[in-house]
């Protein structure tokens, strides 16, 4: 599902101060906190921008979220277009840089621009995969790359988990009749799966600090507590079945996060 004005990815960037929005590769021994966080993402940058094909000038950055990757890639003399469906990301991206944007989904994109390589760090999920691979086929140069950084769901998960990213087979079978070859994959799993047990640390602390903010009310009003908690009863349970999302062991159990590189034919 694509959101043109996503507030939790403006949480994620205005809030947390977090200059990407994919999830970060973590060290086995480095402790689980923000600044740890801002390096592991870094890291994850780094590990995409190795792995561009060494013939690569032009780049279609797509769902490029803050453009910290863009802006890497233009400093490295790089022609590079970006593109959003989000509202507030073009509005930076329009403001802080001198390159072509596209405001729209990117299985909606017309243009007749043709680029060596394709990025989608954690984008692909949100694009219907028949159509990533039509348009990917439109919009890149013979011989050209698409490289797709995110996460799979394995075809026997079921559950919440399961809702969120593409099945894994069901789009490398995609991808094949497409006609697209896969160059390279790795499995990156087990490294940014620090990143959820950071986010349940967090979350829990935010729930802690409500309820040590909260004790005095619920001891003076009961009655009124009760009430509140009722009327926010359906949410609360919600949050209870969401909060598996952050569970790391579950995320291992039903899904891959994978970096897959793929040459046009
Ligand atoms: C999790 S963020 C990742 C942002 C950035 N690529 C990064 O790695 O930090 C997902 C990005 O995909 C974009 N997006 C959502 N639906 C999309 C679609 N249908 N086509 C292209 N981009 C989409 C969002 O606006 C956002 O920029």
């Amino acid at each position: 599902m694509s959101k043109e004005d996503d507030r939790s990815l403006r949480f994620y960037n205005e809030v947390l101060g977090l200059d990407h929005l994919h999830y970060g590769m973590w060290e086995e021994d480095e402790e689980l906190t923000l600044a740890n966080l801002k390096i592991a993402q870094l890291r994850y940058e780094d590990f995409l921008i190795e792995k561009l094909p060494t013939e690569t000038s032009k780049v279609l950055d797509v769902g490029c979220g803050t453009s910290a990757m863009i802006k890497r890639m233009l400093s490295m003399e790089m022609e590079v277009h970006g593109l959003s469906p989000d509202a507030t990301q073009k509005d930076n991206f329009t403001k802080n840089l001198n390159a072509p944007f596209y405001h729209c989904r990117f299985e909606e994109l017309e243009s007749e621009e043709t680029f060596d390589c394709l990025v989608m760090s954690e984008s692909a999920q949100y694009i219907p995969f028949d159509r990533l691979f039509e348009n990917a086929k439109r919009s890149l140069k013979p011989g050209g790359h698409l490289m797709i950084c995110d996460y799979f769901v394995l075809d026997d998960a079921t559950g919440v988990l399961a809702k969120s990213g593409h099945k894994l087979s069901a789009f490398m079978a995609e991808s094949e009749k497409q006609g697209f070859m896969l160059v390279e994959k790795c499995d990156v799993t087990d490294s940014i799966s620090k990143t959820l047990d950071l986010a349940s640390l967090l979350a829990n602390r935010i729930l802690k600090g409500l309820d040590i903010l909260s004790e005095r009310t619920r001891n003076k009003h009961p009655l009124f507590t009760r009430f509140v908690f009722r009327l926010f009863r359906k949410k609360w349970k919600k949050l209870e079945r969401d909060s598996v999302l952050l569970d790391s062991e579950q995320f291992k159990a039903k899904k891959r996060y994978l970096f897959l590189l793929f040459k046009v034919s």
